[in-house]
């Protein structure tokens, strides 16, 4: 990956206007797109293994290579990470041609969150916290149902863990993911600069090497 990049470009210069239409849509219509057969072995696989090691749970959805995964087990060594990307040729630098590594305390698989979200709400999984880092901006106006806040999963996604922390490079994503997450819970969550790269993923060190404002949304 290059060290230089762009910063967002998009139509929107402040929230959505139909943003709280589009969550308090999907707040009353559940979304009951089957699963993947993919996701339903992975999904299995990962809970027989979570009832075993009876550990706190730290999910790291969108993980890209995983490198943020491996370095939040090493943070957390009391808990197991799970780290989910769809993209093989991401995880390819840290699980090869493998399409799924446990190691020490963590664990990197490629998977669809937008299936596993659903599942590990219904499972009710002892998640501790749930990062989400970087997550493409789709900053097209009309690429709104893209953003995970404006995605119908969002409101079962809200709801499996009570400690969230998006990271984006893009100030009106994490706005808009702090006004979505208001309209369904009322736990408090706020945004902050990262003001020193915590070179945590990729695309953080990335943004940072080309000084864009890094922002965190963030519910404790
Ligand atoms: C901009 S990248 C950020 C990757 C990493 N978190 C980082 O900061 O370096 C967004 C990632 O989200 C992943 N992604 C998008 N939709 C996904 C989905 N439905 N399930 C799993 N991963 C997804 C992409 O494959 C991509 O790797």
């Amino acid at each position: 990956m290059t060290n230089k990049s762009s910063l967002v470009i998009s139509n929107q210069t402040d929230c959505h206007e139909h943003l709280e239409k589009v969550v308090k849509k999907h707040l009353v219509t559940p979304y009951l797109k089957p699963y993947h057969h993919f996701s339903e072995q992975l999904f299995e696989k990962l809970d027989k293994l979570q009832q075993k090691l009876m550990l706190s749970i730290i999910l790291d959805s969108g993980c890209g290579t995983g490198e943020s995964t491996i370095n939040l087990a090493q943070l957390y060594s009391d808990h197991l990470i799970i780290g989910i990307d769809q993209s093989a040729h991401r995880l390819k630098k840290t699980i090869g041609a493998q399409s799924y590594l446990h190691k020490d305390n963590y664990i990197i698989a490629r998977g669809d969150v937008i299936d596993l979200w659903r599942m590990i709400n219904k499972a009710k999984w002892n998640i501790d916290k749930h990062y989400l880092l970087y997550p493409n901006p789709w900053p097209k106006k009309d690429q709104l149902i893209r953003r995970w806040h404006g995605h119908p999963v969002f409101p079962q996604m809200i709801n499996f863990c009570k400690k969230i922390e998006l990271r984006t490079n893009w100030d009106i994503y994490a706005r808009e993911f702090k006004l979505a997450t208001s309209l369904i819970t009322e736990r408090k969550m706020t945004i902050n600069n990262i003001k020193q790269a915590e070179l945590t993923t990729p695309f953080e060190k990335k943004y940072f090497a080309s000084k864009h404002k890094l922002f965190r949304a963030i519910i404790n």
